[in-house]
């Protein structure tokens, strides 16, 4: 595999059960604005099924690469989370040349993660870059950030999720105004639509996701992807079979040793070491 993504598994102090990190995917195209190509596809994907499959990851966090220093008489190019798919990748190719790629998708692999995950945004998120943000639970951005799905200047729509993911995040007006335009949302108007969390200054983002992160990181493994699990439900079920599920799901919670561990642990004033299951 190549270095389209770097990652580090970050051991969270004191979780439990022990062993447990962060795993933080940074997206390693700097030089254009880590725009996603085919490859970065293949290692997201990648990484995906081995963080699905490593009990010590907690959660996991994406972030873009910051640029390179300018070379002499460059100009500095700006921070990015990912400005995109790579646009050079869509040269002269035709639907059949692009549907299998977009039909197995890392945009796909990262939302059906069962942990998880947070966007980590300094800089430009657009096109594949804000889908794939919002393909995450979670978005962080710096005040410096950018948001928008400019598709619909090239003679393209959102591909990767945009559509839909947005849509259910801040509603359809707003979401047909972003579409329609192409144009860029500032960090504080995506914080008012609903499309981030939270924005803090860049000098205070890395800290502010990573404490979010191991927060998460330090609860049960096992209860953090129940939780995922009943509210992404409330995205596709009618409302009274949601609550339903989440019944279920709560009531089930009651045969395992984790609940037992942590309401002893809050009767006895003591800290949770959760088993996992
Ligand atoms: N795909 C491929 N390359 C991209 C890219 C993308 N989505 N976005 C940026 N780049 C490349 C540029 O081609 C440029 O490469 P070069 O230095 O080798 O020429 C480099 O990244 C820097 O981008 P540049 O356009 O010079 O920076 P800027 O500060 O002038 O503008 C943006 C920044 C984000 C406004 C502009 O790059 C842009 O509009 N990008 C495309 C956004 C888009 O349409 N995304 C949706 C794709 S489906």
């Amino acid at each position: 595999m190549g270095d389209e993504i770097l990652v580090e598994d970050v051991i969270v102090d004191g979780s439990s059960p022990v062993g447990g990190s962060i795993s933080v995917w940074t997206l390693n195209r700097p030089e254009k604005l880590n725009a996603l190509n085919l490859k970065s596809h293949q290692a997201i994907k990648a990484q995906c099924m081995r963080a699905e499959a490593d009990d010590d990851v907690r959660c996991i966090v994406i972030r873009g690469a910051p640029p390179p220093e300018p070379g002499e008489g460059k100009r500095q190019k700006p921070h990015a989370f990912a400005a995109g798919a790579d646009i050079s990748e869509f040269a002269g190719k035709n639907s059949d040349d692009v549907r299998p790629f977009f039909e197995d998708n890392a945009w796909e692999a990262v939302w059906n993660l069962s942990k998880p995950t947070i966007a980590m945004v300094d800089g430009f998120a657009l096109g594949g870059g804000v889908e794939l943000a919002l393909a995450c639970d979670i978005r962080v951005a710096s005040e410096r950030s950018t948001f928008g799905q400019p598709e619909i200047n090239l003679g393209l729509i959102p591909g990767g999720g945009g559509t839909q993911r947005l849509c259910r995040l801040i509603g359809y007006g707003r979401t047909m105004e972003i579409v329609l335009s192409g144009g860029m949302v500032p960090a504080q108007d995506a914080w008012k639509m609903g499309i981030v969390n939270r924005i803090v200054a860049h000098g205070d983002l890395e800290s502010a996701v990573m404490g979010l992160a191991e927060e998460i990181a330090r609860k049960s493994p096992y209860t953090t992807k129940v939780a995922k699990r009943a509210v992404r439900a409330a995205l596709d079920l009618p409302f009274s079979e949601g609550v339903l599920m989440e019944r279920s799901e709560f009531v089930a919670l009651f045969d395992t040793q984790d609940k037992e561990i942590g309401v002893r642990a809050f009767l006895e004033r003591s800290n949770a070491d959760w088993v996992g299951r």
